[in-house]
């Protein structure tokens, strides 16, 4: 099923392949889906789209086989050098992607490099194929993952991991990126969108309110100290909602809750 609310663009697709679940392609497959401008804040327009959308409760980002995402438009550079990357427009594609309120899976095959991976970086589940391959190249062009990279990835993976990736530029493969968490699932490469859209199939079922909460709460545990943190966790706790009191209701009397996302 495609989806009429949102624009047609030049460099992503959307469509609404299961009830309340969006699916973002990137499709620029001839520069391996390089971030360039355009494509990001493409992703960022849509994903501002799906947050007003009521019909969405769960956002899969994909690729395509050969790559989820090269990372920046390294021909874009020339234009404007390293400085481009601080423009605020691309920035506040970036922003928009990291502050994207609902579930966001990434299903990764091929490469997923420099700002590729800092992109995976901002899913919330990200799943490979075996033929996933996951790297910042960055230092190759004297430059550094600098769209979070270097503050997420040793986050997730420890300062070690994350040093030899940044520093070496080596790419690891879809087991390694398991074993170091950057991914928590592997499968082969032609099951990975589905069991993406499996995974987002059961989310899209939850409350949206509640999916949003446990996320902001996830997403809270990487930037607060944890006595805060805490405390933040058993105030929104106290927050009772609809949603909630439909879901002790449902499973006492034996039925399928229907949520109104408040
Ligand atoms: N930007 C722009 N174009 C890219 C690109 C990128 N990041 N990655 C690939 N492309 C283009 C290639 O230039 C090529 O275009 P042409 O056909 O016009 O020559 C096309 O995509 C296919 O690429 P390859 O022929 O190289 O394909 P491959 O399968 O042999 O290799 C690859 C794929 C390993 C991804 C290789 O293209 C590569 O190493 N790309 C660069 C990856 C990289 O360095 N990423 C980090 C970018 S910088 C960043 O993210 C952030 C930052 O600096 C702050």
């Amino acid at each position: 099923m495609s989806t009429n609310k949102y624009h047609s663009y030049e460099y992503i697709l959307t469509e609404q392949p299961l009830p309340r679940v969006l699916q973002i392609t990137l499709n620029r497959p001839n520069a391996r889906n390089a971030l360039s401008k355009k494509l990001l804040s493409e992703i960022a327009n849509a994903l501002t789209i799906a947050t007003e959308d009521d019909d969405i409760r769960c956002v899969v980002l994909t690729g395509d086989n050969d790559a989820f995402s090269a990372g920046a438009d390294i021909k874009e550079m020339p234009e404007n050098g390293i400085p481009m990357f601080a423009e605020v427009k691309r920035l506040s594609a970036w922003k928009t992607i990291e502050n994207f309120p609902k579930p966001l899976i990434a299903a990764i095959n091929g490469y997923a490099l420099g700002g590729g991976c800092e992109l995976a970086l901002l899913c919330d589940i990200s799943i490979c194929g075996e033929n996933a391959q996951f790297g910042t190249p960055e230092i190759k062009i004297s430059a550094f993952p600098g769209d979070g990279g270097t503050q997420r990835l040793p986050r997730l993976i420890g300062k070690s991991r994350a040093m030899y990736m940044i520093l070496t530029g080596d790419k690891i493969d879809a087991k390694l990126a398991n074993q170091w968490g950057l991914v928590s699932e592997v499968l082969p490469i032609e099951k990975t969108i589905i069991r993406a859209l499996e995974i987002a199939e059961t989310i899209s079922e939850y409350s949206p309110v509640a999916l949003e909460m446990a996320k902001a709460e996830i997403i809270m545990s990487f930037s607060k100290p944890l006595d805060e943190s805490l405390s933040l966790e058993r105030k929104m706790l106290l927050w009772q909602t609809d949603d909630h009191d439909e879901g002790i209701a449902a499973f006492v009397e034996k039925r399928k809750p229907k949520y109104k996302g408040r």
